[in-house]
C-alpha cells in the first residue's frame, strides 16, 4: 500500500513539472482547478497524449532504478532482461475518440451537504458540482435530480471525518444502448422509506431503469456495498464487440467501453482459433467473452461472487459454449488447479487490479509457460514489476497505451509477450 501512495506522488511530482511546458487549451468545465476530478483540461487533448506517453517511459525508468543495487558485471540478471525487453519496443498510443463524455461511471461523494467530486489536492473537501463533462449522456442530470430529491426528503449526507449522517456516494452507470443505473450508497439502514422514494420517483419518471439501495456500514470510504433492495431492472447491459454484457452495482467495468473495445479486440487478435486459454481476473466476464471466437476455449477466474454470478449469466446469454467460469482466487487458480487437473494452456490473459499479479501469480505464469501472454493494466508501475519477473523467459511483443481516461493522469497499459 505504502508502495502505491508514493507510486502515485512520483507520477504526481513528474506530471505536474512535464505539463508546464504543455500548449495550453481553455479548459471545458467550471470547476476546473478546485475539482480534483480532471487535471489536464488546461492543456490540449495532443499534449495530454504526449505528456502520457513520456509518463510511460518515466515510469519504465523508475521500476528500472528500483532494487537494483550494483553488481559486478552490471545489473542483475532480472533487471538486465527488462531494459533488453523495453529497449525493442516502442510504445504505441491509442487515443480516445471521445476526449469528454467518455466515462461509463462517476461515484458521487456526498458529504458536508455537498455533493460531487473531491476538492484537488484537499481530501476532506467536496466541490458541489453543476455541471461534470467526464460522464457521458443523461448521467450527470440524473445524479442532480436524485441530489434535488435525497435534499427534498432530509436524508443527511454522509461526513466521512466525524462518521455521522447517512448517504456516502450516487453512483451513476449508464449504457451505451440506453438506461441508467443508479445506486444509493448509505451508513445505516435507517432511512429506507427515503431511499425507496428516490429511486420510485427515478423510475416512474423514467430517468433510470434499474435503481439500487447498497449498505456501506464500514469506516472505509467506499462506494460500494451490500445491496438491501433494488427498483426497476437489477442490471444494465453493455454490449462490446457484438457481446451483451450486464452490468450489477456492484461490478467492475471499464470506464470508458468505446476504447475497451479496441484493447479486447487488440487481445484477441493476438490469440488463435485453437488456443486454450486462460483469463484471469475476469470480471463479468468480458475478456473472455469478447475473444471467445478467436480462441479454442477459455477458462476464466473470477474471486467476487456478484461477479461470478453475472459472468456466469453473460456466458448463457451470448449463448457461448467454449467459456468456463470458475469462481477462484486467480493466483490459487493458476498455482494449483492448472496442475491438479493438468491444464496445459497456450495463452493467458490477466487483467488484474492496481496492485497487479504480484510475484506469486507471475512465477506460477513462468511455471506453466505459456506460448503468450497479454497482460492489460491500470497501473503501469506495478506492470512494469510484474514484468521484470518475466523478462527472462519472455520477449515483448508489443506495449500499448490505451487513453481511457482522458483529462487525467490515468491510462490502461496492454504488453503482449511471446515465450523466447
Ligand atoms: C481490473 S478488473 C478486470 C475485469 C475484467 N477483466 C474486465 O475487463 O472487465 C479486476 C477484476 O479482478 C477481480 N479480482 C480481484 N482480485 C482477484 C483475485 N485475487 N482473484 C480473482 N479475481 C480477482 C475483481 O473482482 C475484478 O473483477
Amino acid at each position: 500500500m505504502a508502495r502505491i501512495v508514493s507510486d502515485k506522488k512520483k507520477l504526481h511530482l513528474y506530471l505536474r513539472a512535464a505539463s508546464e511546458e504543455s500548449t495550453l487549451s481553455v479548459p471545458r468545465c467550471r470547476h476546473f482547478g478546485e475539482c480534483g476530478g480532471c487535471e489536464f483540461q488546461n492543456i490540449t487533448y495532443e499534449a495530454q497524449l504526449d505528456l502520457k506517453r513520456r509518463a510511460l517511459a518515466f515510469i519504465a525508468e523508475a521500476v528500472l532504478a528500483e532494487d537494483a543495487p550494483p553488481v559486478e558485471g552490471g545489473l542483475p540478471a532480472a533487471i538486465r532482461s527488462l531494459a533488453d525487453m523495453l529497449a525493442g519496443v516502442e510504445p504505441e498510443l491509442v487515443a480516445s475518440p471521445l476526449p469528454f463524455s467518455y466515462r461509463q461511471r462517476m461515484d458521487y461523494v456526498y458529504a458536508f451537504d455537498k455533493a460531487g467530486l473531491r476538492r484537488a489536492h484537499r481530501h476532506r473537501q467536496v466541490v458541489e458540482l453543476e455541471e461534470c463533462p467526464l460522464l457521458g449522456g443523461e448521467g450527470f442530470g440524473v445524479f442532480r435530480a436524485a441530489l434535488d430529491l435525497a435534499k427534498r426528503e432530509e436524508l443527511p449526507s454522509y461526513d466521512y471525518m466525524r462518521h455521522v449522517g447517512d448517504l456516502r456516494y450516487f453512483v451513476v452507470r449508464r449504457s451505451r444502448s440506453g438506461g441508467v443505473m443508479l445506486s444509493l450508497v448509505t451508513k445505516t439502514l435507517e432511512r429506507g422509506d427515503a431511499v425507496r422514494k428516490i429511486l420510485g420517483e427515478l423510475l416512474d419518471s423514467s430517468l433510470i431503469v434499474s435503481g439500487h439501495w447498497l449498505h456501506a456500514p464500514g469506516m472505509g470510504d467506499v462506494s460500494f456495498g451490500s445491496r438491501i433492495e433494488h427498483v426497476g431492472e437489477p442490471t444494465i447491459d453493455e454490449c462490446l464487440n457484438g457481446v451483451r454484457l450486464g452490468i450489477g452495482p456492484n461490478t467492475f467495468f471499464q470506464a470508458n467501453p468505446v476504447v475497451a473495445e479496441t484493447a479486447y479486440a487488440r487481445i484477441a487478435g493476438f490469440l488463435t482459433k485453437n488456443d486454450l486459454v486462460l483469463d484471469m481476473y475476469s470480471g463479468v466476464g468480458s475478456i473472455a467473452l469478447t475473444v471467445a471466437g478467436n480462441a479454442g476455449k477459455v477458462l476464466a477466474a473470477e474471486n467476487q461472487p456478484e461477479n461470478v454470478i453475472l459472468a456466469r449469466r453473460n456466458i448463457a446469454v451470448n449463448a457461448v459454449d467454449n467459456v468456463e467460469l470458475v469462481e477462484s482466487d486467480a493466483v490459487h487458480f493458476l498455482q494449483v488447479q492448472t496442475t491438479a487437473d493438468g491444464v496445459r494452456p497456450d495463452a493467458i490473459v490477466v487483467n488484474p487490479p492496481r496492485p497487479g499479479v504480484g510475484v506469486e501469480g507471475i512465477d506460477a505464469i513462468a511455471r506453466i509457460a505459456p506460448a503468450r501472454i497479454a497482460y492489460l493494466s491500470c497501473n503501469p508501475f506495478t506492470l512494469l514489476r510484474d514484468m521484470r519477473r518475466l523478462a527472462v523467459g519472455y520477449a515483448l511483443q508489443s506495449l500499448t497505451l490505451f487513453d481511457m481516461f482522458p483529462q487525467t493522469r490515468h491510462f490502461e497499459t496492454l504488453a503482449l509477450f511471446e515465450r523466447r
